[in-house]
């Protein structure tokens, strides 16, 4: 779910049909009607009214999601709220971290997400969602949701994220695409199949209590190998551009656009995915009930 600032308002996202950037107050809405299809979560995003350098709507504590996870906490719905952890959503320059000159610095961004999870998970979170790909987040995070009272609130992390064409639609709906250079220095080579079981055990390691393979369908080996070399709750994240590429054939009228998101969702479950994150979710559930 994409919350945005202000009251009683849905914004279409263009290249996500059937998705759109809601109001705390819609959001709530929204929540209510993926819990009756009966849906087990939602995943937040935050669109701030403002952008800085260090991404302090991550963080501060009435950030746009921080007062969506408080509105939904007090809606008490049988959902798990999960909250994406990442500073991209919230600076000016959409990096995932906090910035020296025109590099990434890695070991300042890591005070700031853990941040962040601290505040979401104050504000109600059940689970944080680190997708930074910074190295060491996850003990950061963890070391930070400790030392404030957190202990138990568990960390999903996005720990073989890959530099994926497939973000696009993701990057207009969250206005979060770089403005200068790409996230190849931090996510990964697609090219690259065994450095997701590195990056995994780091996360493991790290204190990770569920890891995420994304995006899903083009990393179906990925999934797969992570499901057989770990023993913790795998995730797959069916992302944006899967998504669109679905409701655009099926606009054109030249694919069976439920038949097609099924059959992928059941693709990314037979690799071994033990849950899987997609903006379907509301059209299968009703699919399905
Ligand atoms: C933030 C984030 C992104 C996505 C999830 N969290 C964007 C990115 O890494 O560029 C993409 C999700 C999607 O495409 O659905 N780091
Ligand atoms: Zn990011």
């Amino acid at each position: 779910l994409f919350v945005q600032p202000g009251r009683g308002r849905r914004d279409p996202i263009a290249s996500m049909p059937g998705q759109d950037r809601v109001t705390v107050d819609e959001t709530v809405r929204d929540a209510e009607a993926l819990a009756s299809a009966g849906i087990g979560g939602v995943l937040l995003f935050g669109l701030p009214e403002a952008k800085d350098l260090d991404g302090s709507g991550a963080w501060l504590d009435d950030g746009i999601v921080q007062e969506a996870l408080r509105a939904l906490r007090a809606a008490d719905l049988p959902l798990v709220l999960m909250a994406d952890t990442c500073l991209c959503e919230y600076t000016s320059h959409g990096h995932c971290g906090v910035l020296e000159g025109q590099r990434i610095a890695n070991d300042p961004s890591l005070a700031r997400l853990a941040d962040a999870a601290v505040a979401y998970a104050a504000a109600g979170a059940d689970v944080v969602a680190p997708s930074a790909m910074m190295d060491g987040q996850v003990a950061a995070i963890r070391a930070g949701l400790d030392g404030a009272g957190f202990a138990t609130t568990p960390i999903l992390a996005y720990a073989a994220k890959y530099a994926s064409a497939l973000y696009g639609p993701f990057r207009d709906a969250a206005e979060c695409a770089p403005r200068f250079g790409d996230r190849k220095s931090y996510q990964m080579d697609a090219a690259n199949g065994r450095e997701a079981v590195t990056e995994v055990a780091l996360d493991v390691d790290e204190g990770a209590d569920m890891v995420m393979v994304k995006p899903a369908l083009a990393y179906l080996d990925v999934i797969a190998t992570v499901r057989a070399e770990f023993d913790l709750p795998v995730a797959a994240y069916h992302v944006s551009g899967e998504y669109a590429m679905v409701k655009a054939g099926a606009q054109l009228g030249w694919i069976d656009g439920d038949a097609v998101a099924l059959e992928h969702l059941l693709a990314i479950k037979r690799a071994g995915a033990d849950f899987i994150l997609t903006y379907f979710a509301r059209d299968v559930a009703e699919l399905l009930n």
